[in-house]
């Protein structure tokens, strides 16, 4: 029987959401297709057909190049005359939305609600400054951190003093592992430069980040996970576990998510396995470390972070 090798056509859906707006103020419907790359499973706005969409609500991020890529992506899914509905906080990108996709070339009505600024546009025949704020805001290797990745990840164009506090300290690990909220890669790295690492599973929940750690990580001893750490993969009986955890959840400062980041390594570690953590001095762990790990070793502490090794 002959294979049929016809590309799959591209995705496409009557109305996009990106995020979550508050449908008090712009509501996209049930049936809107998830977009955000930090939704797993979500669908890629890049991959959307052109000119395909009826609809779009937007809950834009608060990074500028982000932003507009978002913008853009959005506009070139829509049909010409779709509807564009873009919102954020005033204080964290609202502001500029209305000169952004005047930018672009829309005419924007633009209301306010609740600190919130929402601007609806119809897309124009021929958005202008797509390609550029696309090129902005794509995968790409900043120089400063020399490897892929995006607008919109943590710490996208430069080494995280926390991780590099955390790299200085990290000896060479062996057997099977995880790097929980890995970011880019690169804890993950330099976990793997060491040859008695059999295994080692990386989770993010920012898709943009799992597509620059697989380029970035080409190792066979690399499993690369788009998920929720604290729930998925499935994972037991580890060696080790290498992070730095998450301390915002929607851009605001979450303890409780680092925490959970700390409760899912011991639960996956083997007995006698290790968890090495950094994290900001301010965030309190101790009293987690101390609860759900037998021993934990003295933090080496340095430009605001701690680096914790405890063992379960
Ligand atoms: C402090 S950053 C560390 C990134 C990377 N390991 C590094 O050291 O540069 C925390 C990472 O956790 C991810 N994250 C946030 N919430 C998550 C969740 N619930 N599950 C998995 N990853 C999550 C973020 O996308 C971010 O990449």
């Amino acid at each position: 029987m002959s294979k049929d090798l016809t590309p799959a056509p591209p995705p496409s859906a009557a109305v996009l959401v990106y995020g979550a707006p508050s449908p008090e103020l712009a509501e996209a419907g049930a049936d809107a297709l998830q977009t955000s790359p930090l939704v797993p499973g979500s669908t890629p706005l890049e991959t959307l057909a052109p000119d395909s969409c009826d609809r779009a609500v937007v809950a834009a991020p608060p990074g500028t190049v982000e932003r507009r890529y978002v913008e853009a992506l959005a506009l070139r899914a829509l049909k010409p005359g779709g509807e564009l509905i873009v919102l954020a906080p005033k204080d964290r990108g609202g502001a500029r939305l209305r000169g952004e996709l005047t930018g672009f070339g829309c005419e924007v009505e633009e209301t306010g609600r609740r600190h919130q600024r929402i601007c609806r546009a119809l897309r124009p025949a021929a958005p202008e400054g797509l390609d550029a704020a696309l090129a902005a805001g794509g995968l790409q290797r900043p120089a400063a951190l020399d490897l892929w990745s995006q607008p919109g990840v943590f710490s996208w164009d430069r080494p995280d003093p926390g991780t590099q506090l955390l790299l200085k300290h990290l000896p060479p690990l062996s057997g099977a592992g995880a790097d929980l909220g890995c970011g880019v890669g690169q804890i993950a790295l330099s976990v793997l430069a060491s040859p008695a690492v059999t295994a080692l599973t990386l989770v993010d929940i920012d898709r943009r980040a799992i597509d620059a750690a697989r380029r970035n990580v080409a190792d066979p001893r690399a499993q690369i996970v788009w998920g929720d750490a604290r729930q998925t993969p499935e994972l037991s009986g580890l060696d080790f576990v290498a992070m730095n955890p998450p301390f915002h959840d929607s851009g605001t400062e979450s303890r409780a998510l680092g925490v959970a980041f700390v409760a899912r390594a011991a639960a996956v570690l083997r007995k006698g396995g290790v968890l090495w953590l950094v994290a900001n001095r301010h965030l309190p762990y101790e009293e987690s470390l101390a609860r759900l790990f037998t021993r934990v070793a003295p933090a080496r502490e340095a430009a605001g972070f701690k680096v914790y090794e405890a063992r379960k």
